[in-house]
């Protein structure tokens, strides 16, 4: 893991200011007003352990919030190359243990998965899952099953790519296909036996369980959710929660150039991972800094010492 100094930092990024939290001996994180390709061109080969991407999804609309707007007109034609060349800076940019997240919906994702397996199959990279993200909030059309589910694909630099599954369990479900019995402490387990081979498989319901590659259980943000920014297509803090708390090492550094509302940087902060993010918008950049400000003094007031932040335009 490469950590950027302050002093690199400052000479990297001639117009900057700096908010500070209290703790100028750490290594600052960073919050870019900039193009996404200049954002990640800009960072030294090899320095991110994860890079999440929420781009624009080729939706063909303005999306538009109280916050802010931003343009997602163009066509798929136009919108697959100009994604490409910034995912093959994302992976210059990965360390060889790092990963990349790329979220997008029906419209674009295979396009985009097959540009993933041409920039990272050949460099000993693997795809390590498709995630689906299933929520139920939002409107349904007439004409078809409401569209009510985002992927989210995950690319691995190298075999050596990092995941923890334990920083993650979720609880088990009750009232699945496995019998509930007590244990010889009393502590409830679910088992199974497997028919073929006679072995019996015990899982502790306190222990929970990793979760599978579909993802029913986090919601996305209603109108009146306190997460609420007003940034359109704002993600929730649980979402990111799960996917850095899977595949940062601890102490690791975050990437997240198409930062919008500042989602990943203020889950990142909370979990104690640096980051580096940016957006074009200086509408969506106020709203984040705004956000990762507030959460960075909450989080001072209750104990844990928060690096300063960056702000620089590119
Ligand atoms: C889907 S939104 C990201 C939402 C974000 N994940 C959140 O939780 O708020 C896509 C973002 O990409 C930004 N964007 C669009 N084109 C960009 C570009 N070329 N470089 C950087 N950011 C861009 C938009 O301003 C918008 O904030």
């Amino acid at each position: 893991m490469t950590v950027a100094t302050s002093a690199q930092l400052s000479l990297a990024l001639p117009r900057s200011r700096r908010v500070s939290f209290g703790s100028p001996a750490l290594p600052p994180n960073l919050l870019v007003r900039g193009d996404a390709r200049d954002v990640l061109a800009a960072q030294a080969p090899g320095s991110l352990d994860v890079i999440y991407i929420d781009p624009p999804f080729a939706t063909g609309r303005t999306q538009r919030g109280r916050a802010g707007a931003y343009d997602d007109r163009a066509p798929l034609g136009d919108f697959l190359p100009w994604l490409a060349e910034r995912l093959r800076l994302a992976h210059r940019a990965l360390a060889d243990t790092g990963s990349l997240l790329l979220h997008l919906d029906y419209r674009a994702v295979h396009h985009a998965r097959v540009e993933l397996e041409r920039i990272f199959l050949p460099a000993r990279g693997l795809m390590v899952n498709e995630i689906v993200w299933a929520y139920s909030v939002g409107g349904k059309g007439p004409r078809a099953f409401g569209r009510k589910h985002d992927t989210i694909l995950w690319f691995a630099r190298s075999p050596r790519y990092a995941f923890f599954p334990d920083a993650v369990r979720v609880p088990r479900r009750p009232g699945s296909h496995m019998r509930v019995k007590l244990d010889e402490a009393g502590a409830p387990i679910q088992e199974k036996t497997d028919r073929k081979t006679g072995r019996v498989y015990r899982y502790p319901v306190a222990a929970g369980k990793v979760p599978e590659d579909v993802w029913t259980d986090i919601e996305t943000l209603n109108r009146s959710d306190r997460e609420r920014t007003g940034w359109p297509s704002q993600k929730p803090e649980r979402l990111l929660t799960r996917l850095l708390g899977a595949t940062c090492p601890p102490g690791g550094r975050v990437g997240d150039v198409f930062v919008g509302s500042g989602t990943t940087a203020v889950v990142a902060q909370r979990l104690g991972f640096g980051f580096v993010c940016g957006d074009a918008s200086a509408d969506a950049v106020a709203v984040a800094e705004a956000r990762i400000t507030r959460a960075a003094r909450d989080s001072v007031a209750t104990g844990p010492k928060v690096p300063d932040l960056v702000l620089a335009t590119l």
